[in-house]
């Protein structure tokens, strides 16, 4: 039977929101993951060290007693409502681990975005100086630039001229989604990148071919089958710069299955095991360990967890949950529960 230990994995991308669905869905990260960096688009956003602690402990007093290893690190939402002090303090405290860039009108919450990358250069400075990422949500809004072309434009027209004029910011391109992102990461030293469970386990024809998928449908959108294999070769294949960040992003059904359908992919339930079956298919499961566990570590300059988990390829005969309900009676839809029927996953 094929079955794989590896170090504790950390999700460096994930939405764990607020209030009743925080509490719903907190306990799927903190079960299966130690580092979470917490995405800051809640409504209004996240984007002073205050607003970010409390936040952290809204999600700590949340979280199962009985999470192995669970730490929540912040990320601040870029804007010009950061006060270069309080971004300082925040870093020496350990609270803020990055600060994170949407362009205003690509994805969720993202209204209080910025309009170019190079509007924030004082910040960048700071950061800098702090040691402490960029992480980019890259989309180009422009709506003349086609919705599958939105990434390989923004990192052409916007990241690209940033790098070159500051070489010291590291930057973390997040959930990278096509090919011409995993070129450009891999040209340039200074970024990195995260990849999500979904971008790696289906393309566009999965969202639209046979019939549209609510449920598939995020930002940026998945591409096509050229792209999901050039991420799946990425993530694969043991470049230290690419690793786990599962974009999980919970959205009710209601606000899912309309005539307009919000972004953003709940993965964290069965995220492992979707992974862990894209690199089984692969021939892979010896880089499984450095995908989710230790690429990512290293590049937020952490160690590897000294807990385990276990992955193993057993099929279940239990029907396993299709779906999530809060407190306020919202359902939310797990991805991934067909990869689920065939790993079991244990913790030591
Ligand atoms: C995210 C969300 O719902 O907050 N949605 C998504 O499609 N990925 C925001 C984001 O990371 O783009
Ligand atoms: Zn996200």
């Amino acid at each position: 039977m094929t079955s794989i230990e590896i170090p504790f994995p950390d999700d460096w991308h994930v939405h764990l929101r607020d209030g009743e669905m925080l509490e719903a869905v907190v306990g799927y990260t903190a079960r299966r993951f130690r580092y979470a960096m917490v995405m800051p688009n809640l409504a209004p956003p996240i984007t002073s060290v205050a607003d970010a602690r409390a936040y952290h402990q809204r999600i700590l007093a949340v979280a199962p007693a009985d999470a192995p290893d669970f730490r929540p690190v912040m990320a601040l939402y870029c804007s010009p409502a950061i006060d270069l002090d309080d971004l300082r303090r925040g870093v020496e405290e350990g609270i803020i681990a990055a600060v994170k860039y949407y362009p205003a009108g690509a994805t969720t919450n993202s209204d209080a975005g910025g309009t170019s990358l190079a509007d924030f250069m004082n910040l960048y400075e700071t950061m800098i100086d702090l040691g402490i990422r960029l992480l980019v949500h890259a989309e180009d809004t422009d709506p003349t630039v086609d919705i599958f072309a939105r990434e390989a434009s923004f990192l052409d027209r916007q990241l690209a001229p940033l790098c070159a004029s500051l070489p010291e910011l590291a930057v973390t391109v997040e959930h990278v989604s096509t090919g011409a992102g995993v070129d450009f990461v891999s040209a340039h030293p200074q970024v990195a990148a995260s990849i999500t469970p979904h971008h790696l386990a289906r393309d566009r024809s999965d969202l639209l071919a046979n019939g549209m998928k609510p449920d598939l449908y995020c930002k940026p959108v998945i591409n096509s089958s050229a792209d999901q294999a050039q991420l799946i070769a990425a993530a694969t294949g043991g470049d230290p710069k690419f690793f786990l960040g599962t974009d999980s992003a919970p959205h009710p059904t209601a606000a899912k299955y309309g005539p307009v359908a919000k972004a953003g992919v709940f993965n964290a339930a069965y995220g492992l095991e979707v992974v862990a079956d894209v690199f089984h298919q692969e021939g892979s499961l010896d880089q499984l360990a450095a995908f989710t566990s230790t690429n990512g570590a290293a590049v937020y300059g952490v160690e590897p967890s000294e807990h385990r988990l276990m992955l193993t390829a057993e099929s279940t005969d239990q029907d396993l949950a299709t779906h999530l309900t809060t407190a306020a009676g919202d359902e939310v839809v797990l991805f991934g529960d067909d990869e689920a029927t065939r790993w079991q996953v244990s913790v030591s």
